[in-house]
């Protein structure tokens, strides 16, 4: 089975270093998980989100700095704005809310990185098999 393809944006100070760690200590994400690294989740225009979607990805997932962590203060609250409006859209229009995600993570969570990539790859896979479920029964 193909893996999906997850674009992910980490922010410089957490996510990424945790993303980083994770690679050093040669831990198992998916294969399908591009990173695209930004100065701060708060610098994510829902655009962005769905110009991956427009080129191929399966999921975006946002990883920002926990509450409070954030070197620009407030950048991670909106990230989580952003998200939480463009899944309301994607439900609107009948898309599944659930390929796109946000999640907060500190510098030194390599292990809850790993874990957050597997748990949403998984999820997207479901959503994927049920989609071909889906199509083949609207074909026979
Ligand atoms: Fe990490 Fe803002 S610096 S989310």
């Amino acid at each position: 089975m193909c893996e999906p393809v997850i674009v992910t944006f980490c922010c410089n100070h957490c996510s990424y270093e945790a993303a980083d760690r994770a690679g050093g200590a040669r831990k198992k994400y998916p294969e399908g998980v591009r990173i695209i690294k930004v100065p701060c989740t708060g610098r994510v225009e829902p655009e962005f989100i769905l110009k991956a979607f427009k080129c191929g990805a399966e999921g975006v997932l946002v990883l920002g700095c926990r509450p409070g962590g954030c070197h620009f203060k407030i950048g991670n609250y909106k990230a989580y704005g952003r998200c939480l409006l463009l899944r309301k859209t994607f439900r609107s229009v009948g898309i599944e809310e659930e390929r796109i995600r946000f999640d907060w993570i500190d510098a030194n969570e390599d292990e809850r990185f790993v874990k957050i990539l597997s748990e949403f790859a998984e999820k997207l896979r479901q959503l994927d098999s049920r989609l071909r479920r889906n199509r083949l029964d609207l074909s026979s």
